[in-house]
């Protein structure tokens, strides 16, 4: 068997490689959907080691790449998104973003980096692979549908038999990783509602339907459906986010739009709040005389961690020696992977970045979020100690 301290060391050989990766995605971000050149990246690191490879998976820029080993074993897969966000980065790291307003807020740098460290490494000790692994370099995992449901249309999936990804947290220090069995992360619907009227002159509003104290109300009575009609023991949250209409300071629109995210736990509370948030919407529009249309949107399902791999987890952190596993709190924040686990058996969890030495704990999609690059070592060893965990037996 191999030690910890064996493992430790290929990663800690593969860090300088890693971090280089990662500072090239990092400095050439690139939205959901659009992730042309970390696609083209990906595919000219995968071919400079020869790993097979299959691009164009369910969408121009998915990616699955497969290493085969002689020996029988099960078929592992590791997955690590790809994109961006719409935001203007304001870290001043030599490697920032070179795209003004594009910048890898959420880590997905880092799981490109750290996959493709896991791909070699496990290309260069082709002894230990047992079966087939298969690496999933997914395309858009910001912006539903997501790019996990068509990669898996396009079969990345067939023949898996456990599929694994981590995600960044800047909670938990650098080297520690966090995991949770069960219901994790939650489900993330979202809504739009145009309020309509004639429009009117801001001075004679009882001649107009007024839509601007409509969209206020309907937006009163939408933050009332947690507070009053879920029961407090179930997790729910709705947030309208978004709100457009108007011109000009003196006259009533014609059209206001609203756009917001529904989290939950459970299928159920997510219906029950699609209605009710068409309720909440009618109410306001029959007291000022407006019409509506509603639109429902189902996003991601919530994101399951099975009971034996969410162990595998575990004892993979054991089994690096000096990873710290703690048990994390479950989220309200949703996350595609959650298809993966629709299909096949596996688990999610987070690897810590957080150093006191790059200033303040900012969080995910933030402008100023920092990444600990060491936490790259504690990925990779994390991944190989899973694979191992998983072809020993
Ligand atoms: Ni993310």
């Amino acid at each position: 068997m191999v030690t910890g301290n064996q493992v430790r060391g290929w990663a800690e050989r593969k860090f300088p490689k890693m971090q280089e990766y990662r500072r090239h995605f990092h400095e050439n971000p690139e939205l959901s959907f659009q992730e042309k050149e970390t696609s083209a990246y990906i595919r000219a690191v995968l071919e400079q080691r020869g790993i097979l490879f299959e691009a164009g998976v369910g969408g121009p820029w998915g990616i699955v790449a497969r290493i085969k080993g002689d020996q029988p074993g099960p078929c592992i897969a590791f997955r690590a998104d790809m994109d961006a966000l719409g935001i203007r980065e304001e870290t001043n790291l030599s490697f920032s973003s070179a795209r003004e307003g594009v910048m890898h807020a959420c880590g997905h740098d880092f799981h490109m980096a750290a996959l493709l460290g896991l791909a070699e490494t496990l290309q260069e000790k082709r002894e230990f692979v047992k079966g087939t692994v298969v690496f999933i370099f997914q395309f858009a995992e910001e912006i539903p549908p997501g790019g996990a449901v068509s990669m898996i249309e396009a079969g990345c999936l067939d023949g898996v038999d456990r599929i694994y990804g981590a995600h960044v947290d800047p909670q938990l220090p650098a080297g520690e990783v966090g995991v949770l069995e069960g219901a994790y992360m939650a489900a993330s619907d979202s809504f739009f509602v145009d309020i309509r009227g004639g429009g009117g002159h801001g001075s004679c509003p009882y001649e107009a339907q007024d839509t601007m104290t409509t969209a206020a109300t309907a937006i009163l009575n939408i933050n009332q459906i947690v507070s009053r009609l879920i029961d407090p023991l179930e997790s729910a949250v709705i947030s309208t986010c978004q709100i457009h209409g108007g011109v000009s300071y003196n006259v009533i629109p014609a059209v206001i739009s609203l756009g917001g995210t529904i989290r939950t736990y459970k299928r159920e509370t997510a219906d029950f709040i699609r209605d009710e948030i068409e309720q909440a919407v009618k109410a306001a529009c029959s007291m000022y005389g407006t019409e509506y249309s509603y639109r429902f949107e189902r996003g991601y399902p919530c994101l399951c961690n099975r009971e034996r791999e969410t162990a595998v987890v575990k004892k993979a952190a054991e089994r690096t020696g000096h990873c710290r596993c703690r048990e994390i709190r479950p989220t309200m924040v949703g996350e595609d992977f959650a298809r993966y686990l629709e299909k096949v058996p596996g688990a999610f969890f987070r690897v810590g970045v957080q150093n006191e030495k790059l200033g303040a704990a900012y969080p995910l999609h933030h402008s100023h979020f920092q990444a600990d690059e060491t936490g790259l070592i504690a990925a990779l060893e994390m991944f190989l100690q899973i694979y191992l965990a998983e072809t020993e037996q």
